[in-house]
């Protein structure tokens, strides 16, 4: 089989020999000088000096994909949380918070998530399918090889259904690889007549079996907060998840606490917000394998603090860090931005910022084979034009990828 070698470039950082746990300093991250990637189909089968694989490589087997000019290398990023597939937009909602009124109020009065629910219960799945691979491949320029999508949006079976078939088939039009999670339990529908936990037991009789037919997830995520599910009413609906083979992940602690420990009691692989965590939830979640992660994106849409990251790293948690790209909490949707901001507010390291978006992301996706440039693992990475890796956090991302490879292939 025919391989291609990659480079060189200025610096590679691959990420790897770094814990998915705790603080990180720069030092200890691995910098390969002027290095190569040797690839084989979508998967790395060197990675080394530049220089050093250009000897050991079969140059009749080989072509050469010359880098010309100073780059820095990373993995491609992974945002494992995000809400891609909606319909409409929330400016209204944006500019009422501005002008005072709070999350909670705008969506008690009718705006909110359930606006968005509206919206995208009037659009078509292809409709859906468009918005899905127009943002993805926007955020694939930017070096996001990997993006979570959620559901959440359609609050009935067959609605739910309408976005996970748009996000299995978006997936066929974007760059990047898209991974679905069921998010039906993001808040207790207002035209469902019925109570929530009649609602969460008509989504795991009704729709959870057809997710396993069609293979549309294996993911589960619920939003436990005050005016969406309590810790009591998700307990048996993540108990039948668990049962079936899904695995778990929670909005939790985003205004009020309670959601961390249900991750914990659920072995979910990541509990995400945490803006609200006190000491206690940290050391709930420093003491177990759930990934912590970050969204700086709702703090910056919402105007509020930040997940206590550095606290979460020191007490030795694992911390990902996701934009949460939404239409209404965080619209941005720049992991980049978000993740260099949350850096200077939390204190966070540029290997600290870099892990939660690589390898701390796959951990968070329970994705093994990426998230790192190392033998074996999808050859999915970008290139930055400077030759220093700091500038890529300093310039806050406005410095962007000129080149990124998905599975070995340059776009
Ligand atoms: O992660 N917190 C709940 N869900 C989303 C917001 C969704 C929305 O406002 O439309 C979030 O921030
Ligand atoms: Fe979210």
């Amino acid at each position: 089989m025919k391989q291609t070698l990659i480079g060189p470039f200025t610096q590679i950082l691959p990420m790897t020999g770094i814990l998915v746990k705790g603080a990180v300093k720069d030092e200890q991250l691995r910098i390969i000088e002027n290095g190569g990637i040797l690839v084989e189909n979508n998967t790395i089968i060197a990675i080394d000096k530049y220089k050093d694989l250009l000897q050991q490589i079969d140059i009749r087997n080989t072509s050469l994909e010359e880098v010309i000019g100073d780059y820095v290398c990373l993995p491609g990023f992974i945002d494992s949380h995000t809400h891609i597939c909606f319909g409409g937009s929330r400016a209204n909602d944006y500019a009422m918070r501005n002008a005072g009124k709070t999350y909670l109020e705008i969506s008690k009065s009718g705006g909110g998530i359930w606006d968005t629910v509206t919206q995208t219960r009037k659009a078509s799945q292809e409709e859906l399918e468009e918005g899905i691979a127009k943002r993805a491949n926007h955020h694939f320029k930017n070096g996001v090889t990997t993006i979570e999508v959620k559901s959440g949006y359609g609050l009935s079976v067959s609605e739910e259904l309408k976005m996970l078939r748009a996000i299995k088939n978006g997936n066929a039009q974007s760059k990047a690889d898209l991974i679905p999670t069921c998010l039906a339990a993001h808040m207790h529908p207002k035209d469902y007549k019925g109570t929530a936990s009649e609602y969460l037991e008509e989504i795991s009789t009704n729709l959870f079996p057809i997710l396993k037919a069609e293979n549309l997830t294996n993911r589960i995520d619920a939003f436990i907060e005050e005016g969406a599910f309590s810790p009591q009413l998700i307990a048996p609906y993540f108990k039948k998840a668990t049962e079936m083979g899904f695995t778990i992940t929670v909005h939790a602690d985003q205004f009020s606490t309670g959601g961390s420990k249900v991750a914990v009691d659920f072995n979910a692989i990541s509990a995400d917000h945490l803006e609200a965590s006190t000491a206690k939830e940290i050391e709930i979640l420093a003491n177990s394998n759930c990934i912590a992660t970050a969204l700086p994106g709702a703090s910056i849409g919402l105007g509020c603090a930040f997940t206590p990251a550095r606290k979460l790293l020191d007490a030795g948690a694992a911390v990902a860090i996701a934009s949460d790209h939404n239409p209404g909490s965080a619209p941005m949707g720049d992991l980049l931005t978000q993740a260099a901001i949350l850096g200077t507010f939390q204190k966070l390291s540029n290997a600290e910022v870099l892990s939660g978006i690589t390898f701390r992301a796959a951990a968070a996706l329970n994705l093994k084979d990426r998230g790192q440039l190392q033998q074996g693992f999808l050859a999915d990475f970008s290139a930055f034009p400077t030759t220093n890796y700091k500038e890529i956090l300093y310039q806050q991302g406005q410095l962007k990828p000129e080149m990124v490879w998905k599975n070995g292939k340059h776009f």
